[in-house]
Parts: structure tokens; C-alpha cells; sequence
């Protein structure tokens, strides 16, 4: 179609968005479980992406952690700030233990390299009941909640089941209900199987997963051979409107070439 044409899709990429039904996809070359200038690549793309398609004026862009969205915000340029004013809000609390990984270390250098704005979320992630919800009400955390509930943008990764029980640090009940159910993969919190069926769901503050449903802009970002189910799975679940990046080494098994 003609914003297909416009944004210069390649026959692959039109048919790894049909079969897993959503609007677009784009596949760059490489993998980047071999090489790491393939994260370089998805950071381009999605910078130009959202150069072309973002609306003037005020873009509300919520930011999920890990590895890859700390990688492609290193590729986020001050052109994205054109006509727009930027807030960058990360989607949920810390967790884990890399500090560079956490969505609002993400949040901040993507501000920093658009000349944009972000909020930061003190809080863990990983709450107990009790703590949760004195903390809710918070000034600070409204504020994150409200700028969640105003956003436009989201912008996640996807991760591996397996790997990111391992970083979320679940407990070994958990780990072994996400065995039995045959957990592949990760994303908001959400664990889900192959079919994409959530079959675990972590207890967190943050953009939940039925949120997105109703933002205008989601781009996923994830590459790697060793990620093709988790992305194929996902999919099952993400809304139609999602926006694929990925790379040739998850892009290949997927359509099976
Ligand atoms: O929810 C999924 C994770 O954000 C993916 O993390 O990019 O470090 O694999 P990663």
C-alpha cells in the first residue's frame, strides 16, 4: 500500500508484517546476537521512522528497559525535536541490575540526544503487596502514571522467557509455573507461551500490556536469531498498529528462509 511504499518496504519486510498480522515491519541486515553494530542499525531505522511519522507539537513517549532499547537510543538524533516537544517517560520502575539498562537511564539519553525532556520513576519494579499502594499515590509516581495515560508513543523490546525470569529475578515458583506453562517469551511484565497466551503476568506499577491497545505509535524492537519465538509469539498478542524492527537473524527464521 501507498505508506508502505512511502517508507520503502521490502518485499521480506511486507511479508513477515502479513503473517504476523501486523501494520509494518522493518529488517535490517545482520543479527545481533553475532554483532552488536546491528543494534547501531535498528537505533537508525527507528530514528528516522519516527522522524517521518511522529505529529508536530507535543509527543508523549513512554520507554520500556533492557539491553536493546539502551542500544538504539544511542542512535536518537536532535532532528526528532523539529517542530516537536518531546517527553520521554520510562514505563516501568527498576529492576535487575544493570543500571544501563533500566528504562529511566533509557528515557534520559534519548531527552539528551533529541534535545528532548524526561520524567524519571524511582521505584523497584519487583513490589511487594503492601508497598505497592501507598506508593501509587506518590506525587512523583502520578506524575509517570499521568504522562503514561497521555502518551502517544511507546517504544519496547521483547524479551526471551527464559532470560528475563533470570533478570526479573522471579521467584523459584514462579520460574517453575513459567516452565510447566512453557513460557517463550517477555513483554510489559507479561509472560506468555507460544500461542501467546499470557500465562504469567508480573505484579507492577507501569504502562500495562491492554494499554497500548489505545496508543497511536508502538514500535517493538528486537533482533536476534536466538529471539525469533519470543517475537513470533508476541505478535499474537500486540496490537495491530505495532511497528516490527528487527533484524535478517530473527527475520529469516520466522518467515522460515
Ligand atoms: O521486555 C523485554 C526486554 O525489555 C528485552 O530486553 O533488549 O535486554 O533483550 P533485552
Amino acid at each position: 500500500d501507498m505508506v508502505n511504499d512511502m517508507l520503502g518496504l521490502q518485499q521480506s519486510e511486507r511479508d513477515l508484517a502479513m503473517l504476523l498480522n501486523i501494520d509494518r515491519c522493518f529488517i535490517v541486515s545482520g543479527d545481533c546476537d553475532a554483532q552488536d553494530r546491528v543494534f547501531d542499525s535498528l537505533g537508525g531505522i527507528l530514528n528516522d521512522t519516527l522522524a517521518k511519522i511522529l505529529p508536530e507539537g507535543n509527543n508523549v513517549i513512554v520507554v520500556m528497559g533492557g539491553n536493546t532499547m539502551a542500544q538504539v537510543a544511542k542512535e536518537f538524533s536532535p532532528e526528532l525535536s523539529t517542530k516537536r516537544q518531546l517527553t520521554f517517560v520510562p514505563g516501568r520502575g527498576g529492576m535487575g541490575q544493570s543500571l544501563a539498562m533500566q528504562a529511566n537511564t533509557v528515557c534520559a539519553i534519548m531527552a539528551e540526544r533529541t534535545h528532548g525532556e524526561s520524567q524519571s520513576m524511582y521505584l523497584p519494579e519487583k513490589l511487594s503487596e503492601k508497598s505497592y499502594q501507598p506508593l501509587l499515590e506518590e506525587p512523583s509516581v502520578q506524575l509517570v502514571l499521568q504522562l503514561i495515560e497521555q502518551s502517544n508513543v511507546v517504544i519496547h523490546g521483547i524479551g526471551r522467557a527464559d532470560e528475563m525470569a533470570e533478570r526479573r529475578e522471579v521467584d523459584p515458583n514462579i520460574l517453575q509455573l513459567l516452565e510447566q506453562k512453557k513460557a517463550v517469551g517477555e513483554a510489559f511484565g507479561c509472560f506468555y507461551n507460544q500461542q501467546g497466551d499470557i500465562v504469567y503476568r508480573v505484579p507492577r506499577i507501569g504502562l500495562q500490556l491492554e494499554r497500548i491497545n489505545s496508543i497511536d505509535h508502538v514500535f517493538a524492537v528486537a533482533g536476534g536469531h536466538t529471539k525469533a519465538q519470543a517475537i513470533r509469539s508476541y505478535m499474537n498478542l500486540a496490537p495491530h498498529q505495532t511497528c516490527l524492527m528487527t533484524d535478517e537473524g530473527a527475520a529469516n527464521l520466522i518467515l522460515k528462509k
